[in-house]
């Protein structure tokens, strides 16, 4: 048989540990796959005494010295599940540079200092593949990059976020607030001691730039997108979805654009928005991922699946490690990553989105003739006035609660609307602002 190809693994954490299982469990029919036996030349962590249960692998094969590991001529493929910027970026820099091929499922890294990576995977001649970085164990990368490259990606709308997903979901099904959902995902370990990353969205923009610069062939980093968290969604929120026929989720949207020169552009963001419960996105619970793609040849399309998890985001990481292998073996370095079309990230303000309002106003004549002159002031079109209490807080004695839908408008606008509704004396107060996608 042909001789073994050697992989330096880089952590052996959640996603590492269940890296080194299954290459010891598949290990014939990945060799038979390959072509080759795949073989574990070390593992490179931060702690040699950790506990790691009963892990099939020789203690010997640990080390703290990653770059040493990196540097060996017996390695092939450098396996990185250690997760953010620093030293994992000097690692596959040297990596790659050095002719090797690289998997990693750091999305942070590549969404900070992508092209970093790609241009010593240029220099160097191997493969860097990145599939666990978004979305787990969902194939989502590889049909972008490869499956769809015939077509034109329009739009990406994804849930990318397990832990968000999962209290969101626990608001809408029990009617919580964002504090308690939080807790219970604490409590059943889909939300880190430290849950920023994820209810800030910061871990959602990195996605969403990764997806974003696949789809339409651009560069587009983590500062390129515009970011909200979920911190601020209240019940009161969420029975306002409700009465709408909607639920609220976090979502990456990252989409074409046209600017006012007549060109091209992308808008990348992620924020809370309420979506249509007829919509496929909406029907995504718990902490699970899903991706709806629309392109002009092949229509709608949706990717769903554990977003992460030692085990699910391992099956991404082996699948990427059976083709660079391949790859290595025949002597070919898959497609670059392609970006072409260099098109302008549109700032948010230019977005087009559209606006759910709700408004504790006082409750005499000509209220709402004054609420609408402020939309019509900044050219945004009313889609329905309601009024009632719709799930809100009840008003004051002789407050009458408003809810209303806009058309679609430059985000900018519509920000500058509530703004201007914010300083009306009849404006009791705001008491709840979302983007509204997806046809509601
Ligand atoms: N967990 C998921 O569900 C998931 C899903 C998708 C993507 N990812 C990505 O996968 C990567 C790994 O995540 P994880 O959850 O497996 O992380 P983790 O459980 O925290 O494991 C990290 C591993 O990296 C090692 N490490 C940290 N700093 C190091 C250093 N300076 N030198 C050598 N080793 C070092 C740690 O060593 P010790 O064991 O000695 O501490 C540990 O083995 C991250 O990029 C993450 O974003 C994770």
């Amino acid at each position: 048989m042909t001789s073994p190809v050697r992989l330096a693994l880089l952590g052996c954490g959640t996603v590492g540990q269940e890296v080194v299982r299954l290459l010891h469990e598949q290990s014939a029919d990945l060799a038979a796959r390959v072509g080759a036996p795949l073989e574990i030349a070390g593992i490179a962590v931060r702690r040699l005494g950790r506990d790691r249960g009963d892990l099939p692998v020789d203690e010997s094969l640990f080390t703290t010295d990653a770059l040493g590991l990196i540097k060996r001529d017996d390695v092939d493929v450098v396996v990185e599940v250690v997760g953010g910027i620093e030293p994992a970026r000097g690692w596959l820099v040297e990596a790659l540079r050095a002719g090797k091929s690289v998997v990693t499922a750091n999305k942070a890294l590549l969404a900070e200092d992508g092209v970093a990576l790609h241009e010593a995977a240029a220099e160097g001649g191997g493969d860097l593949y990145y599939e666990a970085s978004v979305a787990g164990a969902i194939p989502l990368l590889r049909p972008l990059r490869e499956s769809l490259h015939g077509d034109r990606i329009n739009r990406v709308t994804g849930i990318v976020n397990g832990t968000t997903n999962f209290i969101l979901s626990a608001m809408d099904a029990t009617g919580a607030g964002f504090a308690e959902a939080l807790e219970e995902a604490t409590a059943l370990g889909y939300a880190e001691a430290d849950p920023t990353a994820d209810v800030e969205g910061f871990d959602a923009a990195a996605k969403a730039a990764i997806l974003a610069s696949l789809a339409f062939h651009t560069r587009v980093g983590a500062a390129d997108v515009h970011r909200e968290g979920i911190t601020e969604v209240t019940a009161a929120d969420m029975a306002s979805a409700q009465a709408m026929g909607c639920t609220i989720k976090l979502l990456c949207i990252a989409a074409r654009g046209v600017d006012a020169g007549g060109r091209e552009t992308v808008s990348v963001r992620v924020h809370p928005a309420m979506i249509p419960r007829s919509h496929p996105l909406a029907s995504v619970g718990d902490a699970f991922n899903a991706v709806f793609v629309e392109a002009d040849a092949a229509g709608q399309l949706m990717f769903y699946g554990r977003g992460a998890g030692g085990a699910p985001t391992a099956s991404a990481v082996l699948g990427d490690v059976v083709a660079v292998s391949r790859n290595r073996l025949a002597g070919v370095r898959a497609a670059s990553e392609s970006a072409y079309a260099d098109l302008s990230v549109r700032p948010m303000g230019e977005a087009l989105t559209r606006y759910h309002v709700s408004l504790d106003v006082a409750d005499r004549p000509g209220v709402l003739a004054a609420v609408a002159g402020v939309f019509a002031r900044h050219d945004v079109s009313i889609a329905t006035v309601r009024q009632g209490s719709a799930g809100g807080a009840p008003g004051r004695d002789g407050d009458a609660e408003l809810v209303i839908v806009t058309h679609v408008a430059p985000d900018a606008a519509l920000a500058a609307t509530v703004g201007e509704l914010r300083g009306l004396d009849i404006v009791r107060s705001v008491t709840s602002v979302l983007r509204v996608e997806g046809g509601a």
